[in-house]
């Protein structure tokens, strides 16, 4: 127990397994309770043991399915995520990367849109090119049509030279337009020339410009709603969505959660000069059951918040932002053992007390513990009255 412990606050992402020799229930649940992965009862088989290794050693022949890297400006960039949708996702990338064809990436904001955008980009032969990004709600329309394709000398007041748009300077390479479902009708049909005929037309301009680019588009609203009441054409909203890629939030995909937070811990020690060990037990917790409504994006902001005021050697909750902290921690619901034994045992408290009354000192001879102990549990197990 003591062993564990120390393996526990040093090295929280090693995972124990408990032989025991006295396989009674208490000690199981004693163990689980300080931090245990699983236990094994004496005596056991070869098999038993097998099962329960397998279930904890990461799968290495899929390992390096697990993420994918690309090249970007001399650095490398990964994406984490070991959900199979994740996993669909990387093979699709990698699929139509190569392709000029134009995908639409979907999915709330934070959900890493532009990270793959930028993954297919870095996939393609265009990836010696440029990869040029507009954010389509931060320009007024008036501005925008010319940052986009450019203007000539004195096509409107202040255009004191001629500009090129950045779509004319992404020529060979790829251009991202993110939060497309923004746009006017005006500069859609605008932008659907561009990408079907691939000329444009500067502000100001009746000479057409041949133009070699490929397009991303990403949005966090539904185009197809958005068609259906007339902000959006049908034919941009096709023509964009040759190849859709739906990007699910965080929470549709937990088992991202924890490999996400530990590549931004990597990151956050190595920026700041700090060399947290991981996170501990509740923080995992807390972050696996917390909603993440600002997906990814969120998940990183608390892991570098965390790192910058962490003093201990793990992250612990007190360095959580109180949103998270003070999640109503309930017991989770796994077909997990560990957590199922740990139910067990609270719901068997909480109903010794309800038949008690609330007494305290009857409940604790009719579990067989003492007072203290019975304490030491409702305190653990948040049982209050
Ligand atoms: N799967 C992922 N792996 C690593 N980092 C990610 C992942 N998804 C998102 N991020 C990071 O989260 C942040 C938000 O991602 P971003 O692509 O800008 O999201 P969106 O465009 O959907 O709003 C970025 O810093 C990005 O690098
Ligand atoms: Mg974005």
């Amino acid at each position: 127990m003591d062993l564990l412990k120390i393996i526990r606050d040093n090295y929280p992402r090693t995972r124990v397994i408990i032989i025991t020799g006295f396989g009674t229930v208490n000690s199981a649940v004693e163990s689980m309770k300080r931090g245990a992965a699983d236990f094994i009862q004496k005596p056991f088989t070869p098999a038993e043991i097998r099962n329960v290794l397998n279930k904890y050693l990461p799968k290495k022949d899929t390992a390096t399915s697990k993420t994918l890297q690309f090249n970007r400006d001399g650095q490398v960039a990964t994406i984490i995520g070991v959900s199979p949708v994740m996993q669909d996702i990387y093979d699709l990338v990698l699929k139509v990367a190569p392709t000029d064809s134009t995908v639409l990436i979907t999915g709330e904001t934070g959900v890493g849109k532009e990270l793959i955008a930028r993954a297919i980009h870095f996939h393609s032969q265009r990836k010696e090119q440029a990869f040029l990004t507009v954010d389509c709600c931060s320009l007024v329309e008036s501005l925008f049509e010319s940052e986009l394709f450019g203007h000539v000398k004195g096509s409107f007041t202040g255009a004191i030279a001629t500009k090129h748009g950045s779509f004319e300077l992404a020529n060979g390479g790829t251009f991202f337009f993110d939060e497309i479902g923004n746009i006017s009708l005006n500069i859609q049909a605008k932008i659907l020339r561009a990408i079907q005929e691939r000329e444009i037309k500067r502000v100001g301009d009746t000479a057409t410009i041949k133009v070699d680019v490929r397009v991303i588009a990403a949005t966090n609203r539904d185009l197809s709603q958005a068609v259906a009441e007339g902000g959006f054409r049908e034919d941009l909203f096709y023509r964009l969505s040759v190849i859709p890629i739906h990007v699910p939030g965080l929470r549709q995909r937990r088992e991202d959660i924890i490999p996400l937070a530990e590549h931004f811990l990597e990151k956050y020690n190595q920026k700041r000069k700090k060399s947290l060990s991981g996170f501990n037990r509740d923080v995992e917790q807390l972050f696996i059951e917390y909603y993440w409504p600002g997906n990814v994006r969120e998940l990183e902001n608390v892991v570098e918040r965390a790192v910058v005021i962490e003093d201990k050697q793990t992250v612990t909750v007190p360095s959580l932002p109180s949103n998270i902290r003070n999640l109503k921690s309930k017991p989770m619901e796994k077909e997990d053992s560990v957590k199922s034994l740990e139910q067990l045992e609270r719901e068997h408290i909480l109903s010794t007390l309800e038949q008690t009354n609330w007494n305290r000192s009857k409940s604790a001879r009719l579990l067989g513990i003492d007072r203290k102990t019975l304490y030491d549990k409702l305190k653990r197990y948040r049982i209050e009255k």
